[in-house]
């Protein structure tokens, strides 16, 4: 099953596997590639950019199939060099970057300059829209199921998708709330090109975080995941765990930033994956944790889903139109 993402991108499966704080490291991403979907490492994990040219030589260690990086530009009061990031990506020959986060206009001269693909990932048809018409390659749309910032339309993949592919000519990845073939073969029919996942990697067996994160996962139910800094207007969706509730009823209740400062801090994060305790911070999780119920391998993962994806679309969708 190829679409014409597999042909711009360079890849053998319609699946990418979006960047993910903290999650998107090379043992991970190497894995995607070899699995023949197209993975991102995540540039602002790396404290540095000489530290993301080393990540991406690591992942090249581990692999010799093409992946990519992903660059989240976050409006920032201090904000990290987005620009020596940039270069770090264009010198070390990435052949594809995923942008998100802000209009990524500004960093678009010098990767098409070099020759690196641009797959962008917004939230609504309007931003798609406008990324194409700035000359990227391909666009992710997240609808408002997915892990992470959603936006604030609040349109989910049913309605958003084709309400892109309306007006979208670019290769289109569906992104938020997939997790296996169903969705896969949902998201064509919807018409979009292929699958973006963040959850649904974090568990599987070579996602470089603790085991008790991936049992969470599979654990936890489509009702499990929280809106904060809806007040804030830079909603993200994460796991549902005391801290999370925490945020949300002191922002309710008239609290500014400042007072949940501390609760969400990165650092708080980054120890829920490192030391498996779920209640130690905020970490992002998507509503398809409703449909994870084990921590496979990346490669047993992907091939259950294109595998499982042509059986659905020869022999029950198939099945069901009469010659
Ligand atoms: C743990 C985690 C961290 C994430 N961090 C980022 C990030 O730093 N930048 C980004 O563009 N997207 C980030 N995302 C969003 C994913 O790339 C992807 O768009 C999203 O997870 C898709 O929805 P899904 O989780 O339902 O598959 C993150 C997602 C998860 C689960």
């Amino acid at each position: 099953m190829r679409t014409r993402f597999c042909e711009v991108f360079g890849v053998e499966h319609p699946v990418a596997q979006g960047g993910m704080q903290w999650v998107g490291r090379a043992e991970l991403v190497a894995a995607v590639a070899e699995a023949g979907a197209l993975g991102f490492l995540t540039a602002l994990t790396q404290p540095t950019p000489e530290d993301l040219a080393k990540e991406i030589a690591r992942c090249r260690e581990l692999t010799d199939k093409p992946f990519g990086v992903n660059l989240t530009i976050l409006p920032s009061i201090d904000p990290p060099p987005y620009a020596e990031y940039r270069d770090v990506i264009v010198e070390a020959g990435v052949p594809v970057v995923e942008t998100a986060g802000s209009n990524p206009v500004e960093h678009l001269p010098v990767f098409r300059e070099a020759g690196v693909k641009v797959l962008h990932k917004c939230t609504s048809v309007r931003h798609a829209v406008k990324a194409q018409e700035l000359g990227v390659d391909g666009v992710s749309i997240d609808g408002f199921e997915c892990a992470g910032h959603p936006g604030e339309d609040d349109i989910p993949g049913l309605v958003l998708i084709p309400a892109a592919a309306e007006k979208i000519t670019v290769p289109m990845l569906a992104s938020g709330g997939f997790g296996d073939a169903r969705g896969l073969v949902a998201a064509l029919a919807l018409g979009a090109d292929g699958i973006n996942m963040g959850t649904r990697f974090v568990a599987t067996a070579e996602a470089p975080v603790h085991d008790n994160v991936k049992q969470a996962l599979v654990r936890a139910t489509e009702r499990d995941t929280d809106l904060i800094f809806r007040p804030l207007r830079n909603t993200a969706r994460v796991a549902s765990n005391s801290v999370s509730r925490e945020v949300i009823e002191i922002l309710a209740t008239g609290g500014a930033f400042e007072d949940v400062r501390e609760l969400v801090a990165g650092a708080r994060g980054r120890r829920v994956y490192e030391e498996g305790d779920p209640e130690l911070g905020i970490w992002s999780a998507g509503l398809v944790q409703g449909l994870i119920h084990d921590v496979p391998t990346v490669a047993e993962l992907v091939e259950r889903i294109m595998t499982g994806a042509e059986e659905l679309v020869r022999d029950r969708l198939g099945g069901l139109v009469r010659s």
